[in-house]
């Protein structure tokens, strides 16, 4: 029997491939999962259910904040029609809702849960050892709870994302989502006002994920998911060189539509067989031993050759 070259590892699930679509809109309907699954996701973590949702008593105030009952029945529909992972995404803090949700959403039947404080720090007293407690306060308490694997989704401005990640390693979280999107105001100077959208990423937004993938490779028992800025298979395979061991996309699928899966797939394939690459393990961290050996050291020595290497006519 032939292998299939994609299978990969996904929070303990085997999965057909290591592109895994991300926390997106795009999975609101069973039919948008269905069709997923058919272009070949190796699994799909549903939009996020927002603590904020409890506060309104649960109601929904836009198409894409459900109530709870709602986002129960599309994990219990979608993990009993589909043949991949489904995996819950429950965004906030509040400990008390994250407890209650995760027991109903896996009793559900969500196969796993991913967690997504979206915590930013604009609390001017709160220290960045403050803000790590936090979070693992949250992995803790998770852990105890969560029967399935579990997944963190993590903040990209950590003063020390690696000492976390060993931290939340060691509480037994399956997997660390690198990282979230951070979606910030712009100011309208025309308008004069401020005001927020999500803007879909480019793959100039991979490269501090990417360097924490290879940061963490080999470090760690959790698995190392990359996400942010997927544009093509190419940066998929940047990821995966680097140490993760499977990536989310989201925003290239928001761009070019669902199916676009099959292309990431297939750019992977073809990638694999011109480098005779048999199977997509052997390939995973293969290029993060340089950047291990002396991370410290090199790092500098990227820094300041980065600098000098620079060029522009106004230089002369
Ligand atoms: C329109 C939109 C909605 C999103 N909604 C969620 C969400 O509900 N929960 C979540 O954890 N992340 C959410 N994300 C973030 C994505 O899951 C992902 O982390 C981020 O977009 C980076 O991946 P990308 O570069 O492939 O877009 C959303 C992203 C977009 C573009």
């Amino acid at each position: 029997m032939q292998m299939n070259p994609l299978s990969s590892q996904y929070l303990g699930f085997s999965i057909a491939s290591p592109i895994v679509v991300a926390a997106c809109p795009l999975s609101t309907k069973l039919e948008n999962l269905e069709r997923m699954q058919d272009a070949g996701a190796g699994a799909v973590v549903l939009f996020s259910l927002f603590e904020e949702g409890r506060r309104n008593n649960g109601e929904p105030d836009s198409q894409y904040r459900v109530s709870s009952d709602d986002y129960l029945r599309l994990v219990d529909d979608a993990s009993s029609k589909l043949n991949i992972p489904v995996i819950a995404s429950l965004n906030g803090t509040n400990l008390d809702h994250l407890s209650q949700m995760t027991m109903l959403a896996t009793n559900a039947g969500a196969h796993a849960v991913e967690y997504n404080p979206y915590h930013l720090p604009v609390d001017l007293t709160q220290s960045g050892r403050d803000i790590e407690e936090q979070l693992v306060e949250l992995a803790t308490e998770m852990r105890a709870i969560c029967q399935k694997p579990m997944a963190l989704k993590l903040m990209p401005t950590l003063s020390s994302p690696g000492n976390l990640a060993l931290i939340l390693d060691g509480i037994g979280v399956d997997g660390l989502v690198m990282f979230n999107r951070l979606y910030l105001p712009s100011v309208d100077t025309e308008n004069m006002n401020i005001h927020q959208s999500v803007q879909l990423s480019r793959k100039e937004d991979s490269q501090w994920s990417i360097h924490w993938a290879s940061l963490l490779y080999g470090k760690i028992s959790s698995s190392i998911i990359g996400n942010s800025g997927i544009e093509n298979a190419e940066q998929a395979l940047q990821y995966l060189l680097s140490g993760a061991s499977s990536v989310q996309v989201a925003s290239c699928l928001i761009r070019n539509g669902i199916d676009y899966l099959k292309s990431l797939n297939q750019g992977l394939e073809d990638w694999m067989n011109h480098h005779e690459c048999d199977d997509i393990q052997s390939l995973v961290g293969l290029l993060t031993e340089q950047r291990q050996a002396d991370s410290h050291t090199l790092e500098r020595l990227n820094y300041m050759k980065s600098l000098h290497n620079f060029q522009s006519p106004y230089f002369k």
